[in-house]
């Protein structure tokens, strides 16, 4: 692969999500089939909630990472930037995108360094891709460390996401799908890395095969990353010059809500933690997905949408709307801490 093309698939990436409708057609994230037991009587004042809650060693105003989005080409600094200063200010967490135009390029260090710049006492995690790491891997785990090392002090991160995106390979015009290896790639990467590793979809979803064979791999984090959001499939069909042959693959994915019913009781067994995105699009959402079990959520599209629309205050007011959302649940369910929401009851529609 050339230097330029990475850059400018990145930049595409944030466009068309930007621009074009890109979420899913037929598969909502099934929020809307979960229905919060309403307490009539919750025994709290109001202000006695509090939605802080400890999330890989950080303590924040509520559970919520702005989803890895971006980095890598130079536009994407000022994002990063100021997606930082929303984290930093909110006091919530941020991903940055896929790390690996900064390895292969050391210009575009500075778009992702430039989050722990504006947010030095934030909740930042790294992130890279699996099939990245399978390469690294057949140069050997010395190689595979080294490469970990650079990602995650690159943003000196509290965690690092590793995205296994095995839909979005198979239909990026630049796509890699090659997977092999990706099981024992991940137990060397959970050994090599000095920070939490957090496997995640990018809008597709984990199903609980999945979810057994990484728990097997030794992954204690994993991010279900739903169908029902941004589709990516959608995104990488839109860049390709035979879209209707391919058309029909648009909607692929396990909705958010069905990945969390399903791994739910495996994870609390397995001494695993689930996030939930996917979807998310307000503070409800945020709610439910804790009900269900995630230790964290996160969404992307729609805080970029309101970044470009608005600027960082325009994605400081969307986050304190859900903030403000999701403690009102916490008053009509009882909870006055983010832990009692998490064992509050639902129906399921
Ligand atoms: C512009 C954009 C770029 C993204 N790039 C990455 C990436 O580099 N690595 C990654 O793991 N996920 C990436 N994602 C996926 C998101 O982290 C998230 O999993 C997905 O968009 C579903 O969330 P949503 O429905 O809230 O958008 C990207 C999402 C957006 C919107």
């Amino acid at each position: 692969m050339n230097d330029n093309t990475l850059p400018s698939r990145k930049r595409d990436h944030v466009e068309l999500v930007a621009t074009a409708d890109v979420g899913f057609r037929t598969i909502t994230p099934g929020f809307d089939r979960i229905r919060l037991d309403y307490v009539a009587l919750p025994e709290l004042n109001f202000e006695d909630i509090t939605t802080t809650c400890e999330v890989f060693g950080r303590q924040v105003q509520f559970p919520v990472v702005i989803a890895s989005m971006t980095g890598g080409y130079e536009e994407a600094t000022k994002i990063n930037a100021d997606l930082a200063a929303v984290c930093r200010d909110m006091n919530i967490g941020l991903g940055v995108g896929s790390m690996r135009a900064a390895i292969t390029d050391e210009r575009h260090r500075r778009s992702f360094s430039i989050t722990r710049e504006v947010a030095p006492n934030g909740l930042l995690l790294a992130n890279i891709g699996i099939v990245q790491c399978i390469e690294q891997r057949n140069l050997g785990k010395g190689a595979l460390r080294g490469f970990i090392a650079r990602i995650v002090d690159m943003i000196e991160a509290n965690a690092l996401y590793i995205h296994i995106n095995a839909l979005q390979e198979l239909l990026q015009p630049e796509g890699e799908p090659r997977f092999r290896g990706a099981l024992d790639t991940l137990v060397d990467v959970v050994d090599v890395c000095n920070v939490p590793v957090v496997v995640k979809e990018v809008g597709a979803g984990i199903g609980h095969r999945t979810m057994t064979q990484l728990r097997d791999a030794g992954v204690r984090h994993v991010d279900v990353a739903g169908a029902g959001g941004t589709s990516w499939a959608g995104v990488e069909i839109l860049r390709r010059d035979d879209r209707a042959d391919v058309e029909e693959l648009w909607d692929v994915g396990i909705p958010t809500v069905d990945c969390l019913i399903a791994s739910r009781q495996f994870a609390k067994d397995s001494g695993m933690h689930l996030y939930a995105s996917g979807g998310i699009r307000s503070g409800t959402d945020i709610a439910k997905s804790l009900v269900l079990g995630a230790t964290a959520t996160s969404a992307a599209r729609p805080v970029l949408k309101a970044l470009r629309e608005g600027g960082a205050e325009a994605a400081i007011a969307l986050l304190q709307q859900w903030e403000l959302r999701l403690r009102q649940w916490m008053f009509i369910t009882g909870s006055a801490t983010i832990d009692d929401l998490r064992s509050a009851s639902y129906s399921h529609l």
